[in-house]
């Protein structure tokens, strides 16, 4: 039975995809539905802003259009070319899930997280965005708009139109139903109605992000740094800095030679 014309209205998911027909972004990993190519985006999605992802995934599908090609692929060649995006440790992860799906083809659908680096949120994504399904990913600007606007839960998702909805609610979160200055009131589709919006709470109802430490002086700017100067010049000393160079070889995104580091081959 169609709820009510309440706050979770299937009126409501209407809108969204009629504001995402006519407004929806052009991203390049909207014009395919091949699992490889949505896997590479959504990795590389995963901490790094749409706009600033676009170059890095055209340059990445461009030198390894195939999963065949990436497995293919070295693994220092694969850091290298993430260089940039952060966190390799997704890099390293997407290599070794190429090489075990060209060894063993791709996991049934709800296996999905059997893949290094596939997480539910990923799993989710490559079935809402590559296979179609009627699956919501939820990160954390999808479980935003959840908390804000469908408190009682999603009303339904209209039959063929699993992937614009999943699509229709990362433009959402990325424009309008924002973490920290929500445009309510110029433009969102979902205003009319919106509980959050009606009572004035849209910022308390924002499920609260881990706090993300300071990046200044962090570890981990620290290992990008000496990544970093590992692909200009091949080696370093490790005692340029032997916390961030332990900590690199451990996760296997360099090797260690003497008393050097040197790329994995
Ligand atoms: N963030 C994560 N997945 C996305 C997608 N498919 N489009 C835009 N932004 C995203």
């Amino acid at each position: 039975m169609p709820s009510p014309a309440g706050v979770g209205s299937a009126a409501a998911v209407d809108r969204l995809l009629e504001w995402f027909d006519t407004d929806g972004a052009d991203f390049p990993w909207r014009r395919t539905r091949d699992r490889y190519a949505v896997l590479v985006a959504e990795v590389q999605l995963q901490a790094t802003q749409a706009a600033r992802v676009v170059p890095f995934y055209r340059e990445w599908m461009r030198r390894w259009p195939t999963v065949e090609a990436l497995a293919g692929a070295s693994l220092g060649e694969v850091l290298r070319v993430w260089q940039g995006l952060g966190y390799p440790r997704r890099a390293r992860h997407l290599h070794d899930a190429a090489r075990r799906i060209v060894a063993e083809g791709w996991p049934a659908p709800e296996r999905l997280t059997d893949l290094p680096g596939v997480g539910t949120y990923t799993a989710a994504a490559l079935r809402c965005f590559a296979d179609e399904e009627a699956v919501i990913p939820v990160d954390t600007n999808v479980a935003r708009i959840m908390a804000r606007r469908f408190p009682d839960g999603w009303p339904g998702t209209p039959d063929g139109r699993g992937w614009a909805v999943g699509q229709a609610l990362m433009d959402l979160g990325r424009l309008h139903c924002t973490a920290r200055a929500p445009s309510c009131d110029s433009g969102c589709p979902l205003r009319d109605r919106c509980p959050a919006a009606d009572s004035g709470t849209v910022a308390e109802v924002t499920p609260k992000l881990r706090p993300q430490g300071r990046y200044q002086g962090s570890l981990r700017q620290r290992r990008g740094l000496l990544l970093a100067a590992l692909a200009d010049a091949g080696r370093v000393a490790v005692d340029q800095d032997p916390d961030a160079a332990a900590s690199l070889v451990q996760d296997g995104l360099a090797v260690r030679r003497d008393d050097d580091l040197v790329p994995v081959p």
